[in-house]
């Protein structure tokens, strides 16, 4: 989704407004522009697709200026162009907008403002705001004052920023929704804005999130807050931990194949602290406020999660269900949020997400709560605004994930749904010590196996080399490994463009069996698990019908070589925490056939790391 940032200090402010948008590529975009204001005028420069020709028209024409706003768009109302580009300018050129949302009301505020001799000049939504934004400041009124104006018109979750020429060295940014996070970085005689910290973290981590309904007025000295309706409030800058080095690529080729190697680490940062050693009890830190009496209490439990973190939460419920033994129940959060789900009483909602920014999984929140549930987000970005909404948090702790493609989150979401399923367990007295013992005792061997997965690479590389001209790509899976394959799945269509699908292996026989020949490669996971027989059953039912087979199986099944046309091995685990391990290798196979395909890995075409809109 679009990205924002801003500058004002006594520094030029294009490198910084150029920087900070190059560590916001990852959210996805299709155009970009900067507006810089100095001495009474405002220059405005834009372009349409990638940074480089933004950049090539900066080299140009380096337009100097010690306050700037900066935006990547993505698409919703006009299609890209330079002339839809952000920022937008008032018919004065002296007053620019970014944003990012959807007015949703901007046709209705748009006639009056045409009838009046506005002249527009794109076709999209936000340029309402620079125009309405004019009228204000032509009474006289400071930046803030026309901002705090026109702000409560604008309806839709978006977050917009604004400067002018007629009010210089300032820029007022606002939050008006839920989704599209700003955040306001404090800097030494300079200050920041941006939607997301990877463009703040060469400047600064002491940082303010704004809520939704909150306006900020920032020049070099420090900022201002306000609510929507105009009141002054005060806010405490807070320190994040995350640091540059974590958001840069250090040597690999793509953020992904990094975040892909990271996973050992990242699933060990996320174990880490998680134990109390004299008891050997699961605990959470301060963020998750359950009692042991409402968790005895729970009836159920809805988990929700978009695209990878929906696959999160399909194991989640196998894991919660076989450990703790609440009922649970999986929704999809753009579905959930428009069909009167029922809440029962005391239930927990436990949202799923990486950037805690996505709408819908916000907007399901909001739904759940309404009718009573109590929240409990999984997120990773601190601050973000899944985590600061719900009542309990737990964090994944993997730092920064770049790639628009989850990886190491997705494989941490596993991890720590695993720990509170053993949470649960052990305060309603469903597991024993010994039990629980066992259990932790595999999961902090994870580290060390995925490791062992990574050295298969130049194997599931050259794999990948053999099938990246495919034009299709089934992935079967059972119990606990159906989602794996329907991660897989997603992976391979999100990076590859080739179309996949993820099928729970029972299924095939109804439908998908019809799709099987010659040219289809299918991925089966066929681990030593409950379900391995049953799969191995499915396996022949490919052979049978002249499909290509490659087997995903546990590095000590003699019983697979030469049934499948080709096997990827990985070692065992205890079933439940397989999906962690299962899920790597199909990582590295999507990740290789788009490398190979040429594709543009780390920002997939028509995709953005965090889905702001609904
Ligand atoms: C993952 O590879 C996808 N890009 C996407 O499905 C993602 O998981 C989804 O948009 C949810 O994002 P979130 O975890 O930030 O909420």
């Amino acid at each position: 989704m679009c990205g924002i940032v801003g500058y004002v200090g006594p520094r030029q402010a294009l490198p910084f407004l150029m920087t900070g948008l190059r560590r916001l590529e990852y959210r996805g975009y299709d155009s970009a522009g900067v507006a810089v204001q100095e001495n009474g005028a405002l220059e405005v420069l834009r372009a349409e697709g990638k940074l480089d020709n933004l950049a090539s028209i900066v080299s140009h024409h380096p337009a100097p200026g010690h306050t700037g706003i900066g935006h990547t768009r993505w698409a919703t109302h006009g299609r890209p162009s330079e002339q839809n580009a952000h920022p937008h300018v008032d018919c004065g050129g002296v007053t620019a907008v970014i944003h990012n949302g959807i007015i949703e009301n901007f046709e209705t505020l748009k006639a009056p403002l045409v009838a009046s001799g506005h002249r527009f000049t794109s076709e999209t939504d936000t340029e309402v705001a620079v125009h309405l934004l004019e009228e204000e400041l032509a009474k006289g009124r400071t930046l803030e004052e026309a901002a705090l104006a026109v702000l409560p018109r604008l309806e839709g979750a978006a977050a917009l920023a604004f400067i002018s020429a007629r009010d210089p060295g300032k820029i007022v940014a606002a939050r008006i929704a839920s989704a599209g996070g700003v955040i306001v970085g404090f800097g030494n005689g300079e200050n920041f804005i941006a939607s997301d910290m990877p463009a703040l973290l060469e400047h600064t981590r002491k940082v303010v999130f704004l809520e939704a309904g909150e306006v900020a007025a920032v020049t070099k000295d420090g900022a201002r807050f306000f609510r929507i309706d105009g009141t002054p409030i005060e806010k405490t800058p807070q320190t994040v931990t995350w640091d540059a080095v974590a958001a840069a690529k250090s040597g690999y080729k793509h953020f992904m194949l990094k975040e892909i190697s990271e996973q050992p680490r990242a699933i060990n940062d996320t174990l880490l602290g998680r134990v109390e050693r004299s008891s050997g009890r699961v605990i959470f830190d301060e963020n998750v406020k359950l009692t042991d009496e409402q968790v005895r209490a729970l009836p159920r439990i809805t988990l929700v999660g978009c695209g990878t973190a929906g696959h999160a939460a399909l194991v989640g419920k196998i894991l919660i269900e076989r450990l703790a033994g609440i009922p649970c129940d999986i929704d999809i959060p753009s579905e959930y949020r428009y069909r009167n789900p029922v809440v029962t009483k005391g239930q927990l909602l436990l949202a799923i997400t990486q950037s805690g920014e996505t709408a819908d999984t916000l907007a399901a929140m909001e739904e759940a709560r309404k009718r009573g549930a109590r929240l409990l987000s999984l997120v990773n970005v601190m601050g973000s605004e899944a985590s600061r909404v719900a009542d309990d948090v737990i964090y994944l702790h993997t730092g920064p994930e770049i790639a628009v493609a989850s990886t190491k989150a997705y494989t941490a979401m596993l991890v720590d749904l695993y720990l509170f399923a053993i949470y649960l367990a052990q305060r309603r007295g469903a597991i024993d010590a010994e039990g629980s013992r066992r259990l932790l005792a595999e999961a902090f061997h994870l580290p060390t196996l995925v490791d062992s997965v990574l050295r298969e690479e130049p194997k599931i590389r050259a794999l990948a080399y053999r099938y990246h001209t495919a034009r299709n790509f089934l992935f079967l899976g059972r119990g606990v490994n159906y989602p794996t394959a329907l991660e897989g799945a997603l992976k391979l269509k999100e990076l590859s463009y080739i179309h996949a699908e993820g099928t729970a292996a029972g299924e095939m026989k109804h439908g998908t069996n019809a799709l099987i020949d010659e040219d289809l490669p299918v991925v089966a996971i066929a681990l030593k698990d409950a379900v391995y027989k049953k799969m191995r059953s499915n396996m022949e039912e490919v052979r049978a019908r002249a499909g290509v087979l490659i087997a995903l199986a546990n590095d000590d099944d003699d019983e697979i070589t030469g049934k499948a046309d080709d096997v990827i091995r990985i070692p065992r685990t205890d079933e439940l925490l397989s999906p962690v391990l299962a899920v790597v290798p199909l990582q590295l196979l999507a990740y290789h056939i788009a490398d190979r395909r040429g594709n543009d890995v780390d920002q997939p075409r028509n995709l953005a790391k965090a889905v702001t809109v609904e």
